[in-house]
């Protein structure tokens, strides 16, 4: 019986458990771009407010770009957030995302620009986008205009990432017609799960009205605190309630998040080595091994 279990613990070395209580798989070496520039779409979204949408996009960007991806990142917060958090100064735009959707005559060329990270480039927002809510609702086929404004440079990218507001409005229901994926950031404490129903129905009415080629990406935990067992149990309810769409790699609370906004940087530049910065490099090869084409 002993020997049995011997040879048992020989052949099968005790597999590693990650963070969400799963076995932790190898997502092995970054494969190299596939070259094909398929400009897959991810929108950022959850309508709870602070739950890592906007950290999550730009530090899963830059950790793409790391990787030899051309990244666009769309801010589609009229807060601007995202803009801020890469140092730009977002009342000193003459041109924004708003232009873009709202007026003709204006191409992408003249609102695309570059950040620090190299092969990262950014659409900014900035409180004009508030406005666009409203005044798309008058508009012909509304619901596709972040679609259409987006098709001319979808082929100049590998990957692109929108970052949501706050909100399920009609910014929201278009970025979910312009993606291909949705991935959903949960904050790992008690109301994480609160809204997700809501947000899930809204998804699923896009895929049949507006956008059948629509996935779930994934759900990915943020602000996760080893320590407390609270943050844990919030973590095994996640994946009890949403199986294998729960990424492996989770995000866990540290200071350095938000002193990088101040700094206007990815944490993979600001505090290249800090768990942080790992953090979302493993996402980002979570994200490809998800997502092949890519
Ligand atoms: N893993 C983390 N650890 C600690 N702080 C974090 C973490 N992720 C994000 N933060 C901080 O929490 C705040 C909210 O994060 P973020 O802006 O990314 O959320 P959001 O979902 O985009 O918010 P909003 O809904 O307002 O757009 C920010 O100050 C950010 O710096
Ligand atoms: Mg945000």
């Amino acid at each position: 019986m002993a020997k049995e279990a011997n040879q048992l613990f020989e052949s099968e070395p005790a597999e590693v458990l990650g963070p969400t209580g799963r076995p932790l798989p190898d997502f092995g070496p970054p494969p190299p771009p596939s070259g094909e520039s398929s400009g897959l779409t991810i929108a950022m979204c959850n309508q709870k407010g602070g739950v890592g949408k906007t950290t999550t996009t730009i530090n899963l960007g830059a950790a793409l770009a790391e990787l030899g991806r051309r990244v666009l990142l769309v801010d589609f917060d009229p807060q601007g957030s995202m803009s801020v958090g890469l140092g730009i100064n977002p009342h000193n735009l003459e041109h924004s995302v708003y232009n873009l959707l709202l007026e003709r005559g204006v191409s992408i060329a003249e609102v695309v620009r570059p950040t620090v990270v190299q092969g990262m480039d950014l659409l900014p927002s900035n409180i004009d986008l508030s406005a666009a809510e409203v005044q798309l609702v008058s508009e012909v086929a509304r619901e596709q205009t972040l679609a259409r404004t987006l098709a001319p440079i979808r082929g100049e990218y590998d990957v692109i990432l929108i970052d949501c507001a706050p909100s399920l409005g009609l910014l929201t229901v278009n970025a979910l017609t312009a993606a291909d994926r949705v991935m959903m950031p949960l904050e790992c404490e008690f109301f994480a799960l609160r809204g997700i129903a809501l947000l899930q129905d809204t998804i699923e009415k896009v895929q049949l009205r507006l956008n059948p080629k629509l996935e779930v990406l994934g759900i990915l935990g943020t602000m996760f605190d080893a320590r407390t067992i609270h943050s844990r149990e919030v973590l095994d309810r996640v994946v009890q309630a949403f199986g294998d769409q729960v990424f492996h790699t989770v995000i866990r609370r540290t200071i350095k998040f938000p002193e990088t906004t101040v700094a206007g940087e990815p944490i993979t530049s600001y505090a290249s080595n800090s768990p942080g910065a790992q953090a979302y490099r493993q996402l980002a090869l979570e994200v490809l091994h998800r997502c092949p084409s890519v």
